[in-house]
């Protein structure tokens, strides 16, 4: 089990309060909110997020192709589940977990964009900007790590530790 945390669980409240706030504010009062959450890492951040949203909101998901077994980004993506409804109108903030080299995000900002949202933005718990590849715009951001392996809160290393309530740093794994 990783001991090292790096985010605690309070610091992780008091940040998704924060966000909820910020997104709400951005798109004003009235308007409804469409999330697409990325499967499996942002699972709890969503649940977190959206318990703390005021208004109306709605949720949607989407699986991409991940690492596998590996930690180490191939560069490829593949939609492995697609959303059950369309998104043309609509504001829609996609909820990611972790934004690495940024190759998930960009892929999945252009499938997304392609189906003619009215607004589409995007909120990552963890960024890692030492890692970029591709320039990729993310509305709103969590924590900024360095270049370190985290898992819990949804994240994992080979399917493990997704349960835990804080962010640890994996040692051995870049
Ligand atoms: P990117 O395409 O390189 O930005 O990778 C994004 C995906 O890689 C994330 O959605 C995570 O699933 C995974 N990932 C990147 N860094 C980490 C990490 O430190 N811990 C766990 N998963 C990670």
């Amino acid at each position: 089990m990783p001991s090292e945390i790096l985010i605690t669980e309070d610091q992780i409240r008091a940040r998704v309060a924060e966000l909820a706030v910020e997104i709400r504010a951005d798109h004003g009062h009235g308007t409804p909110i469409h999330f697409v959450a990325v499967l499996k890492g942002a699972f709890m951040f969503l649940a977190d997020l959206m318990r703390q949203m005021k208004g109306d909101v709605t949720c949607d998901f989407i699986a991409l192709s991940s690492y596998g077994a590996s930690t180490k980004s191939s560069g490829e993506v593949r939609l492995l589940k697609d959303l059950d409804r369309g998104l043309e109108g609509r504001d829609v903030v996609i909820i990611e977990d972790i934004v690495d080299t940024g190759l998930t995000l960009a892929y999945l900002q252009e499938i997304l964009r392609a189906r003619e949202p009215h607004l589409l933005r995007t909120a990552c718990l963890l960024s890692k900007p030492s890692r970029r590849k591709v320039d990729v715009s993310v509305d709103y951001v969590g924590f900024t790590i360095e270049d370190r392996f985290v898992v819990g809160y949804g994240l994992d290393v080979d399917e493990r530790y997704r349960h835990l309530p804080d962010i640890r740093v994996v040692k051995g794994v870049s």
